[in-house]
C-alpha cells in the first residue's frame, strides 16, 4: 500500500477525514495500477482525477474555513492555489516527457509528500479551529518555534524544515497527551518518511549543482538516519518520561544541528550558484529508501 490511511492525520472533522481517506485511495490506485506495469495513460488518467478530487476538496475546505470565520481564510486559499499549481506542474512535465521531468517513484513520492506538507503547513491552523471546537484542547508550548534564524534561503527546503518541525511539535503534544505507544510510533514512521524525502531532495540538489559538500553531507544524513532507525526500534519499549527526554535531548537537538551547521552552508552554497547563473544538470532518480 502506498499510503496506509492510518498515518493520515486526524483534522478533527470527520466529513473533511472521510475525504483525506477517499483522496488516498484513489492515490493508491493509481500507484498500484503503475506498479503492476499498466500503460501509463491509465494511471496518468487516476492522477489527473485525482487533482480534480482534489479541487473539490481544496474549495470544501475554503467554504469551510469561511463559515467557520477562520482569521487565515486568504492564506489557505492561496497556499491551495500553490499546491494545485505543483502538482499540475510535475504531473505535466511527466506527461510530456520534458526535461528534468520526474521518473513515476518521485512523480508518487511528490505527490504524497507535498500533500502531507501542504495539511501540516497550511491546514493545520483549520484543525485547531475543528479541535477547539469539539474538544477544547489547546496545546501546549511547542518543543521548537520555527524562527527566521532557521532559513537556510531554499524555499522548498525551509518549507520541508518547517514541516519537520511541525511533525516534531506533533509528537510532542501526542507524548504530553498520553496518546497510544503505537498512535506515536506511527507518527515517528511518517517522520522517517519525510526525513528520507527531504535528505533525498537535498542530495538531488547538491548533485545537480555540483556542491562541493555533497559526499559529507550525504553521509551525515545517513548517519541520521541509521540514528532515526534505532530511536524508531526502542520507541516501543520506552515510558513516557524517557519519550520526553529523547524528544527534547535528541530529535530537537539534532534536527536544529543539522540545519543551522549543514544545511546552511548548503544554502550558501546554492545561493552562490544560482547567483553565477549555474544551470541544474539532469535530475538524478530521488532515494525512497
Ligand atoms: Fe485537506
Ligand atoms: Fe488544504
Ligand atoms: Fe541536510
Ligand atoms: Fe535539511
Amino acid at each position: 500500500m502506498f499510503i496506509d490511511p492510518k498515518r493520515i492525520p486526524h483534522t478533527g472533522s470527520p466529513p473533511i477525514d472521510a475525504e483525506h481517506e477517499r483522496l488516498a485511495l484513489v492515490m493508491n490506485e493509481a500507484y498500484e495500477l503503475w506498479r503492476s506495469g499498466e500503460d501509463s495513460s491509465v494511471w496518468q488518467g487516476v492522477l489527473l482525477t485525482f487533482l480534480d478530487m482534489l479541487d473539490v476538496h481544496f474549495k470544501e475546505e475554503e467554504d469551510l474555513a469561511a463559515r467557520l470565520g477562520y482569521v487565515r481564510s486568504d492564506e489557505l486559499a492561496a497556499a491551495h492555489g500553490h499546491y494545485r499549481e505543483r502538482l499540475r506542474q510535475l504531473l505535466d512535465q511527466f506527461r510530456l516527457g520534458q526535461a528534468g521531468a520526474p521518473t513515476p517513484s518521485d512523480l508518487f513520492n511528490y505527490f504524497d509528500r507535498l500533500i502531507y506538507e501542504h495539511e501540516l503547513m497550511d491546514d493545520q491552523g483549520l484543525w485547531d479551529v475543528f479541535k477547539q471546537d469539539h474538544h477544547a484542547q489547546v496545546p501546549g508550548d511547542p518543543l521548537i518555534v520555527w524562527n527566521d534564524s532557521l532559513l537556510v534561503g531554499h524555499e522548498d527546503i525551509d518549507r520541508q524544515h518547517e514541516t519537520l518541525v511541525r511533525m516534531l511539535n506533533n509528537l510532542h503534544h501526542m507524548i504530553e497527551k498520553r496518546c497510544a505507544l503505537d498512535e506515536i510510533v506511527v507518527l515517528l514512521g511518517d517522520i522517517r518518511r519525510h526525513i528520507v524525502w527531504h535528505f533525498g531532495f537535498e542530495d538531488k540538489l547538491m548533485v545537480q549543482y555540483h556542491i562541493k559538500s555533497h559526499a559529507s553531507h550525504a553521509a551525515l544524513h545517513h548517519h541520521l538516519l541509521e540514528d532515526l532507525d534505532g530511536v524508531v526500534q526502542d520507541v516501543a519499549l520506552r515510558r513516557y518520561e524517557e519519550l520526553e527526554g529523547l524528544l527534547e535531548n535528541y530529535l530537537k537537538f539534532w534536527l536544529l544541528d543539522h540545519i543551522l551547521h549543514v544545511d546552511m552552508a548548503m544554502g550558501r552554497d546554492l545561493a552562490l550558484k544560482l547567483s553565477a547563473g549555474v544551470k541544474p544538470s539532469v535530475l538524478p532518480p530521488l532515494s525512497t529508501a
